[in-house]
């Protein structure tokens, strides 16, 4: 490569004096990732690797993907932002397609430029709505970065301080059969974990709520995926006291869970609102959230984000959307990731480290415990596994209560030989590990 890269320990450096702590990056030898094309990465040094990912699972459809990229750099050249306070085309024919998308009655959007915000709007617009501040989230969720992001989260690693606890927002338990919080198994369980939330309800609010936060599958907590009958249970207890039920699509939305749009459209809920950012415009900075047209109206007062709905990311997500649907993407992630997660299982059976594999279409986790029995988790070796695959050219990421769960979620291009080549290497890393 021609550029002049400085290498990743300058930029090491520079993270240290000039980036705040909080930020953490992976790898115990980072690299200095400089281009992106399809499913692959490439460093400063020209190593490429396979990204199981997605920046987040956010290049959704692929790195330099011509059909959306020309769009982009077309519509950078003749304009990039006016604000929402002139009328902007690719913002509002974004809008008409997120409603031909989304279920129901879902049919208005307020565009902002990140998952937290998203968050943040939707809880403000369900509080309004129902007159009530009291909020249900879940445990081992996360929904951003702010104060009150921070407060629906129910991951310890990112409260920090007491600080970050919202008043008005109460913890019901997720669906994570593999750790079950009551001891119990699937199905004989009754699922407990869902039914609980009345409990928390009667117990703990007036008596009515604002409603519940909730992802389909639980993104940072390690891609938790409840039982089939886990969301419809919580959705009507919710609807008994007045809620409204958000659904944060931010990692879940757009196909990424195959078959269906939303995640949420697995467990045959249909949801007041939704919330959407990273895959949304493959990569571009956006966020939204959708609401039912009777919650959206309800709320006559201002609002404004000032780079939401701007020209370049709403021409990003336009073309994304388009092109998802165009190549069949939706139907590729579900037998792509079949393929995927049958693979992963086949490295169950032969690896004791690994404890669990969840998830659906190209949102998958393998839990790592040191010992089956218990299910110890192995954070260390999650770590130790991530920088070997990363070595021999393969990307995954991580997360988990515990720090323990690989997170393997690629571009939704990818294809078989893409999951051979993502299990071979997985396979050889767990075996140094
Ligand atoms: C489910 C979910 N909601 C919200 C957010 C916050 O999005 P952002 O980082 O764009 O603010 C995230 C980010 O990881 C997420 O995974």
């Amino acid at each position: 490569m021609s550029e002049k890269f400085k290498s990743p320990e300058e930029l090491e450096k520079l993270k240290e004096k000039y980036i705040m702590p909080s930020v953490s990056h992976y790898y115990e030898e980072p690299m200095n990732l400089v281009k992106g094309d399809q499913q692959y990465l490439y460093d400063s040094e020209g190593n490429g690797y396979l990204d199981c990912f997605a920046g987040i699972l956010t290049n959704m459809s692929g790195y330099n993907q011509n059909e959306i990229e020309e769009k982009v750099v077309d519509q950078v050249r003749k304009l990039k932002h006016t604000s929402t306070v002139y009328l902007i085309q690719p913002m509002l024919e974004l809008a008409e397609k997120l409603s031909e998308l989304a279920p129901g009655n879902i049919n208005k959007t307020f565009f902002v430029n990140s998952g937290t915000e998203a968050t943040e709007g939707a809880l403000m617009l369900a509080k309004f709505f129902t007159g009530s501040s009291s909020i249900l989230a879940l445990q081992h969720s996360y929904h951003g970065q702010s104060y009150i992001a921070r407060g629906v989260t129910g991951i310890a690693q990112w409260k920090e301080a007491e600080l970050f606890t919202t008043p008005g927002v109460h913890f019901v338990p997720n669906g994570y059969c593999y750790r079950c919080p009551f001891g119990k198994e699937y199905p004989s369980c009754n699922i407990d974990c869902a039914r609980y939330a009345e409990e928390v309800i009667k117990t703990a609010t007036p008596g009515h709520i604002a409603g519940i936060i909730a992802e389909p599958i639980q993104g940072v907590g390690g891609f938790v995926t409840p039982p089939d009958e886990y969301f419809k249970i919580l959705y009507d207890i919710v609807k008994k006291y007045g809620g409204v039920y958000i659904s944060d699509e931010v990692q879940t939305g757009f196909g990424r869970t195959g078959e269906k749009t939303f995640g949420i459209d697995h467990w045959g809920v249909e949801p007041d609102m939704m919330t959407f950012a990273k895959g949304m415009a493959n990569g571009s900075p956006i966020g939204a959230y959708m609401a039912t047209d009777e919650i959206a109206d309800s709320f006559k007062g201002s609002n404004i984000s000032t780079f939401g709905g701007n020209h370049v990311s709403s021409t990003a997500a336009l073309a994304n959307l388009n092109f998802i649907e165009e190549h069949n993407l939706v139907q590729n992630t579900a037998e792509v990731g079949r393929y995927l997660k049958e693979g992963l299982e086949d490295l169950k059976n032969r690896h004791k480290l690994i404890g669990d594999v969840r998830g659906k279409g190209l949102m998958l986790g393998v839990e790592l415990v040191t010992d089956r029995d218990e299910k110890t988790p192995a954070p260390d070796k999650t770590k130790e596994v991530m920088e070997a695959a990363k070595n021999k050219g393969l990307l995954v990421g991580k997360g988990g209560l515990y720090g323990n769960v690989l997170r393997i979620a690629p571009p939704i291009i990818f294809d078989k030989n893409d999951c051979d080549d993502a299990i071979d290497i997985l396979d050889r890393a767990i075996s140094e590990v």
